[in-house]
């Protein structure tokens, strides 16, 4: 499976204009899997509801859902990537899968973010996993990456390749999805953003860019810089996502114990 990654920085509040950037890549580059950052259609930092509002989109009938059906299907290629979704009043800060011309499934973030809390409503499915021309790619976006459990139970689930729509901007993610992947044995594509965002009242967000594909070795496959745009491809041989040994005698599923572990509620 060959995947690219696009990293950019997305026009704050030009859906077209983004779209456009989206087109020319996938136009130019030729890929199984693409994987965008969150929000990238829209840009990340808002100052009021009614803003988020005038850029959201239902994930089927859209103007952005048409263009990315047409572009999937056009290249025969499969797309992962983050947009604002409109479902009744609610806004959700969603990924959708797009796969040669069909809405495969649409990720609500679980794991909301700093201000992404006072927009947004927090999904409450767990997250896909798809099958893509016979490879299991999961899906999670940016701050999911700080609950384990997520690239977990998407690896449990079947996953072989973790497709993570990023804004990333505090430093940890990229070094902390090498340990997601050797300890899930799994491929994971974060595409995150560069660039910086501002509200009028000056508060602002700088994003950290650094892309990557990681492999079930716990190894980066590539990455992009920390501040220009770029398209990261590799290809990825997902067989190597089913072993799951550490060694002839430990398969890290099979040792497994969930009976010992108590993830319920915190006690403190
Ligand atoms: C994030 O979840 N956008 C940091």
């Amino acid at each position: 499976m060959r995947i690219a990654i696009y990293q950019f920085s997305p026009v704050k509040g030009q859906i077209n204009l983004n779209l456009e950037k989206i087109s020319r890549a996938i136009n130019r580059y030729k890929a199984d899997l693409w994987v965008l950052p969150e929000l990238c259609t829209t840009g990340y930092v808002f100052s009021r509801v009614e803003e988020v509002r005038k850029l959201a989109e239902h994930t089927q009938t859209g103007y952005t859902a048409e263009i990315l059906r047409n572009l999937t299907r056009d290249h025969g290629a499969a797309l992962v990537m983050g947009m604002i979704e409109v479902s009744g009043d609610r806004l959700f800060n969603s990924a959708v899968v797009f796969d040669r011309g069909e809405l495969r499934a649409v990720y609500r973030k679980v794991h909301l973010f700093y201000e992404e809390k006072k927009w947004f409503s927090p999904g409450d499915e767990p997250p896909p996993v798809i099958d893509i021309q016979g490879v299991k790619v999961g899906v999670m976006i940016c701050f999911d990456w700080a609950f384990p459990e997520m690239a977990r139970s998407l690896t449990l689930r079947g996953a072989q390749v973790i497709a993570h729509p990023a804004n990333l901007v505090l430093p940890y993610c990229q070094d902390a999805m090498l340990t997601r992947s050797l300890e899930n044995r799994v491929f994971t594509a974060t595409a995150n953003r560069i660039g910086q965002e501002s509200q009028p009242s000056g508060f602002g967000l700088k994003f950290t860019g650094r892309s990557q594909i990681t492999a079930p070795n716990g190894k980066r496959l590539g990455r992009l810089t920390k501040d220009r745009s770029g398209i990261l491809i590799r290809t990825i041989d997902p067989q190597l996502a089913l072993d799951k040994s550490f060694s002839p005698l430990n398969d890290i599923f099979q040792a497994r114990r969930p009976e010992i572990y108590q993830l319920g509620k915190p006690i403190i």
